[in-house]
């Protein structure tokens, strides 16, 4: 039962319900029975200094009797003798009544139990008082009882006395007794309630978790549509839509992968059946005449290049995704940096016939990143601004805008440009705009997501802008320091 979430959180409620009760019905009897005391003890106060008035005034009306003409009420009170007042009134209390003198020697008690006459009681001297009521607890050995008892000075006889109400505790506690089968009645009653609630809110709580581990087996399983319903706002609704974000993740991925092999395949597929099928026109001797046999190598020897280019930047890419690539930071200046891709561009303008323009910073400007990266990135980027600008006879700009703590490289040209609804695909693996212009430009769409790859390795990024027709901007951001 403890293995389960909901099993804990039942055993947990059942611990916390049982330790709850048993405080609160402690606290309650313990409490009630203290009110009872001091309730009791009150009254048997009261009682004690009602009939100590009485006893004074029955002392006060046997003495008018011997001296006085007898009246009316004292005939009434010379009937009621000291015995039978306190007899009466054990009987209509429930307590019990003694006069003791002042060294607590028993004179005369109502006649319910105990029988303590002619005993000397060990009374503590503070409560035979003169003064007034007084009321106490105590252990009466000769009864072997906690007794309570109250005292109040009376007149007997005409000597000074004291008129003890005494009251057994365990009756006061007795009160409390039949209580405890009421309190333990209504602690069952509140257990069972509770432990319906565990059981409900348990499963409420284990459900959702339950619904996670169901998916995540479905997920393992190679079900990659598994979801969890996201219900409520709670922990385990954050957990479901934490769960359903990396199915969507791990989905994603899924199809990546399985579209990444599927275009490798496709890109390899291409060159190879070309050089295949030129090969076999070869060895058939299909192709007879020395040019057609010449033209036929050409083919062959383009297409394995192709293949040696395209695995070469998948080899490199998964080198990045590995984290195998370390960025060689040092020194470089960018000036010079600009400089030598002018260099190795001019001749290419040159013979395409497109200007090529290169503003670099003003002053010379220390960038801190691996320079040999940084070349690959503006030469994929300068390759594609003269392969596609190339077609329209424009110009390829190459610039650099310093700002306070990074610089903007920049490479446009005023080509055909990009659609913008594919604006945010144009970093995406093997992407091409249009397969058939950019293939016979031998492109193979990898060099945009090489160069996202290393501008993030140097801590950059890189954007893009273009508007169809009038060119393309892509710019990349690098930090100075
Ligand atoms: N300057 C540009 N002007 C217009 N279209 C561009 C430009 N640069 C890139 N593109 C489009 O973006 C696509 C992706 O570019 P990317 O450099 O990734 O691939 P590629 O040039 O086709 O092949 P690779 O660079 O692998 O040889 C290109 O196929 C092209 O359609
Ligand atoms: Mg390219």
């Amino acid at each position: 039962m403890f293995k389960t979430l909901r099993g804990r959180v039942i055993a947990s409620y059942f611990i916390v319900v049982i330790i709850s009760l048993l405080l609160a019905s402690l606290f309650f009897l313990f409490f009630l029975s203290r009110y009872i005391r001091q309730r009791d003890s009150a009254e048997l106060l009261r009682q004690v200094s009602v009939i100590a008035q009485d006893i004074d005034k029955l002392a006060a009306s046997q003495l008018s009797q011997t001296q006085q003409p007898t009246t009316a009420q004292s005939q009434a009170t010379k009937r009621v003798g000291l015995l039978p007042l306190l007899n009466a009134e054990a009987q209509v209390q429930q307590v019990k009544f003694l006069v003791v003198g002042p060294a607590g020697r028993v004179i005369t008690e109502s006649s319910n139990a105990p029988t303590l006459a002619g005993r000397t009681l060990d009374l503590p001297a503070r409560i035979l008082s003169e003064t007034g009521p007084r009321i106490s607890q105590r252990y009466f050995k000769l009864l072997g009882k906690d007794y309570l008892f109250a005292t109040a000075p009376a007149t007997a006889q005409g000597r000074s006395v004291y008129l003890l109400a005494i009251k057994p505790v365990a009756q006061v506690g007795s009160a409390v007794a039949p209580l405890i089968g009421y309190v333990s009645l209504a602690g069952g009653i509140a257990l069972v309630l509770s432990m319906l609630l565990a059981l409900y809110f348990s499963g409420a709580l284990s459900k959702p978790i339950h619904e996670v581990t169901t998916a995540a087996r479905r997920l393992a399983d190679g079900d990659y549509s598994a979801e969890v319903p996201v219900r409520g706002s709670d922990e385990t609704a954050e957990l479901a839509r934490d769960f359903n974000w990396m199915a969507e993740r791990v989905r994603t991925a899924y199809e990546l992968q399985r579209n990444f092999v599927g275009d490798v395949s496709h890109e390899l597929r291409t060159p190879l059946t070309s050089i295949e099928g030129f090969t076999q026109a070869l060895l058939d001797g299909v192709t007879s005449s020395p040019e057609e046999q010449r033209r036929s190598l050409e083919i062959i020897n383009q297409e394995s290049k192709r293949l040696v280019r395209v695995l070469r930047d998948l080899l490199l890419l998964s080198q990045i995704d590995a984290g195998e690539i370390h960025p060689d930071i040092r020194q470089a200046d960018l000036v010079d940096v600009m400089r030598k891709l002018e260099s190795i561009y001019a001749a290419r303008a040159e013979e395409t016939g497109t200007g090529l323009r290169v503003e670099p910073p003003r002053r010379a400007l220390t960038l801190f990143t691996d320079p040999d990266r940084l070349e690959r990135v503006l030469t994929n980027l300068l390759d594609n601004a003269f392969k596609y600008a190339a077609t329209t006879g424009g110009t390829v700009v190459l610039s650099a805008a310093v700002q306070a703590d990074s610089v903007e490289i920049s490479v446009s040209d005023n080509g055909p440009g990009i659609p913008p609804e594919v604006l945010p695909h144009i970093f995406d693996r093997f992407y091409r705009v249009e397969k058939s212009r950019a293939q016979k430009h031998g492109g193979s769409g990898l060099g945009l997501s090489i160069c996202k790859e290393l501008v993030w390795t140097l801590g950059g990024t890189i954007k893009v802008s273009s508007q169809p027709g009038r060119g393309t901007t892509f710019s990349l951001t690098l930090p100075i320091t």
